[in-house]
């Protein structure tokens, strides 16, 4: 079984979705710690209730991004992670943190990457006025909502969608596939090449 550290900053229903994977056997992993940077957040008493270890490192405590990272370095390093999950955790890893993991850091984003990077993704799409939004799973790279593509689902936008109704209608297609796409790289079925990743049809 791969070992599997989630972060999170919110509600943490990706969190949920891949801890039900975990236990019913989709995902071939073990979920050693829940690490978080927002105290009270939703997905702490989630994490709890599965008897998962939870670490709240609150970036105002730490003088530098520096020292809030080396925390979560020292904190996760006793799990050894096999690959850690990004679960609408909402603050960029530097390029020190993640060549820690390369390649083992995989994340989902709200938008049809490359497009609508960032922060109110499914916002920007309604603004944008185009008519297919959807979800990104991809391996973690320094550039914010870069790395290469794992999979991706569409959704329809419709006329009288806001930010949240679109956010909504996305938010069904994650949970099934940031499932499929950790299910894939915990059955050693990915490899990257380049920007392309492998494996990914079945
Ligand atoms: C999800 O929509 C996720 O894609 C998004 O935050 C939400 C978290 O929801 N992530 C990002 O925007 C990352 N830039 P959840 O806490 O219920 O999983």
């Amino acid at each position: 079984k791969k070992r599997m550290v989630i972060f999170a900053s919110g509600r943490g229903s990706n969190a949920e979705a891949l801890h039900e994977a975990v236990e019913n056997g989709t995902i071939n992993a073990e979920i050693k710690a829940l690490v978080t940077d927002i105290p009270g957040a939703a997905c702490i008493d989630k994490a709890k209730s599965w008897g998962v270890p939870v670490i709240v490192a609150d970036r105002k405590s730490f003088d530098s991004k520096q020292a809030f990272e080396q925390y979560i370095l020292d904190a996760i390093a006793p799990y050894a992670a096999d690959v850690i999950c990004l679960a609408g955790f909402m603050r960029l890893l530097s390029s020190d943190f993640i060549s820690h993991y390369e390649h083992k850091i995989i994340n989902i984003h709200p938008a049809l990457l490359p497009s609508f990077r960032g922060l109110h993704a499914q916002g920007q799409a309604v603004a944008a006025g185009v008519k297919i939004a959807g979800c990104t799973v991809h391996f973690v790279v320094p550039d914010m909502d870069a790395g290469p593509i794992i999979l991706q689902s569409a959704v329809p936008v419709l006329e009288d969608d806001t930010e949240d109704t679109l956010a909504a209608r996305i938010l069904t297609k994650e949970h099934p596939t940031y499932v499929r796409a950790v299910q894939l790289f915990c059955d050693d079925k990915l490899t990257i090449d380049g920007n392309v990743v492998r494996g990914t049809q079945g």
